[in-house]
């Protein structure tokens, strides 16, 4: 019997797009379509990327293109277009350039691939994946931005640096908005299992916690030209495999809340089941105090933005 490859989509042939197009094509979690406007770009990069495979040994079909109707049938469709910060820049500048694109994007993805999962990537995350949602009217488990995993990872990753440990034995996780005020969680953080409080001080955690929070600005600093893209895009490739391969998996996403935290019609970063209809569930965590304000504090930006955007004509 014949059986199709999964279909994933990328769209934005940029660094953050070309690079989770590699990454999920040497997974070989199916085939890859990069779309992009610039078709010379998309259809360069995945040629390019096509022509590693015999080397890399991996069976996926990498195609560029400009035209929307080849994202049909898509299974996962990875959003990354728009532009990305400059030093001094916050990610919140990007609100009203980003929404038109999103927007233009989205209208695609709804005419072609109105069954898929859609994982949002840029900026200002929680904002766009309000606007794509806004634009496709997908149900909540469909639309699913990728931020957790990002600044979960350059948590993972700091925390691991510090003990001096395998990253592959540190689990943490960050809740809110991808910005400012998003909120680590050092109390669900553990080494081998181990709390991360009884690994670390107090100060060390504190230190890792604000440099996790300007993670994004860290590397814009250091490139000048543009944001990260390594870790975004390994970021939605995760989730899209988890999508995939129906694993289940318990990251942090931007999803848009339902009553969760006291919430409705917000997307913002919470703690979700992703698995092969998309978000399979939010698992709402008792927060302390502390937690719970810093959750607020970032529900209120993320709420402002979204606001301001109502306002704008995208
Ligand atoms: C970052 O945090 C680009 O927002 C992305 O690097």
């Amino acid at each position: 019997m014949f059986h199709k490859r999964k279909k994933i989509s990328v769209i934005g042939s940029g660094f953050v797009g070309s690079t989770a197009a590699h990454w999920a094509a040497q997974k070989e979690l199916g085939d890859v379509v990069l779309l992009d406007i610039n078709e010379g770009s998309a259809k360069g990069k995945a040629l390019d990327l096509f022509e590693a495979s015999p080397i890399e040994g991996f069976d996926s079909m990498v195609k560029g293109t400009s035209k929307y109707e080849d994202i049909a049938d898509s299974d996962v469709v990875i959003l990354t277009a728009g532009l990305p910060r400059k030093p001094g820049m916050s990610r919140d500048d990007l609100l009203a350039t980003n929404a038109k694109i999103v927007k233009d994007c989205s209208e695609g993805i709804k005419k072609y691939a109105p069954n898929s999962v859609v994982i949002v990537v840029s900026n200002p995350l929680d904002a766009m994946a309000y606007v794509c949602k806004q634009v496709t009217g997908f149900p909540r488990e469909r639309i699913i931005g990728m931020a957790g995993v990002l600044d979960g990872a350059r948590f993972r990753s700091f925390i691991a640096e510090e003990a001096n440990v395998s990253v592959k034995d540190v689990q943490a996780f960050v809740l809110g908005g991808h910005g400012d005020t998003m909120v680590p969680m050092p109390r669900h953080c553990s080494i081998g299992g181990v709390p991360l409080t009884e690994m670390l001080t107090a100060d060390k955690i504190e230190a890792l916690v604000q440099r996790t929070r300007t993670g994004g600005a860290e590397i814009v600093g250091l490139l000048k030209t543009g944001s990260a893209y390594y870790a975004p895009s390994a970021s939605a490739v995760q989730m899209a495999e988890a999508i995939l391969k129906n694993q289940n998996r318990i990251l942090p996403c931007a999803v848009e809340l339902n009553g969760e935290y006291g919430m409705k019609g917000l997307f913002i970063g919470v703690l979700c089941k992703l698995g092969g209809h998309g978000v399979e569930s939010v698992v709402e965590l008792k927060l302390n105090e502390t937690e719970r304000a810093g959750l607020e504090n970032s529900m209120k930006a993320v709420k402002e933005l979204v606001e301001a955007l109502e306002k704008i004509q995208y």
